[in-house]
């Protein structure tokens, strides 16, 4: 059986003291072992983190990585460099870069790779717009963003990562999936992971991101095809997180 994921993405929020008072929230919390927990911090935020969380269960990733090597690329922060820190896990093609940063697929499989041969775990991130949505276009669009990622990493990258199932409809607006929308997606994933990679595709764990909170965690999680959640703006409410995370735990137990 899969492991549940409860991942949190501060995404661009916080000041130091902010993100200092989150980990320590966190880090005093008692968590469940039979549910993986980690956040994502700002760049800037991820040393005191990691220092605060070292002795937690709660790993720490980073928002994004380079594609670069290390070398003259200014601004850029190289996978390597994660992975020395003391980062396990690394998001890798969110909606909000794909859209405000222009990331696509080529770029995204190249990021991918780069974190894969420095030992960082990608989540990679998919999901269709509202509009794609209305045009009945969610399946391709999902699947063609993946299809994407396969040709550059081939069955044995595909088969290292994480995938997250974020509808961008979802995101910031308060309007999760249903628990049927989100476990239809998930359910073509896996099998299209089947497909490509056989068994092993069962491993694989596919989380559900988009507006995600203590009241809709349980639903979600209790889906077959759901392995955990990426959570945004609940992330930040160490209570509403902790809670989120007991909801994966309990789903466990049905
Ligand atoms: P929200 O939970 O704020 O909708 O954000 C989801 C997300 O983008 C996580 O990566």
């Amino acid at each position: 059986m899969r492991r549940k994921l409860v991942a949190g993405n501060w995404k661009a929020n916080g000041l130091m003291a902010d993100a200092r008072a989150l980990a320590q929230s966190l880090a005093s919390a008692l968590w469940h072992d039979e549910v993986d927990v980690a956040v994502f911090p700002p760049f800037v935020h991820l040393s005191a983190t990691l220092d605060t969380l070292r002795a937690s269960p709660v790993a720490v990733g980073a928002q994004d990585s380079s594609e670069f090597p290390a070398g003259a690329y200014t601004g850029e922060v190289t996978a390597e460099m994660l992975a020395d820190l003391g980062c396990g896990f690394v998001l890798i093609g969110h909606s909000e870069r794909r859209t405000l940063l222009r990331e696509d697929d080529r770029l995204i499989g190249r990021k991918l790779s780069k974190a894969l041969a420095c030992g960082l775990k990608p989540i990679l991130c998919v999901g269709e717009t509202a509009e794609e949505r209305d045009q009945s276009r969610a399946e391709e669009v999902v699947l063609g963003q993946l299809n994407s990622i396969w040709k550059h990493l081939g069955a044995d990258g595909l088969s290292r990562l994480t995938i997250a199932y974020e509808p961008v409809w979802a995101i910031g607006t308060g309007r999760s999936a249903s628990p049927q929308e989100a476990d239809e997606v998930h359910h073509w994933i896996r099998n299209w992971l089947v497909q490509r990679l056989g068994l092993p595709a069962r491993n694989l764990r596919i989380i559900y991101g988009g507006s995600v909170n203590r009241t809709n965690a349980a639903q979600l999680f209790a889906c077959k095809n759901i392995d955990g959640a990426l959570v945004g703006g609940a992330s930040l409410k160490p209570d509403e997180f902790y809670e989120i995370h007991l909801h994966a735990a309990a789903s466990r137990l049905r």
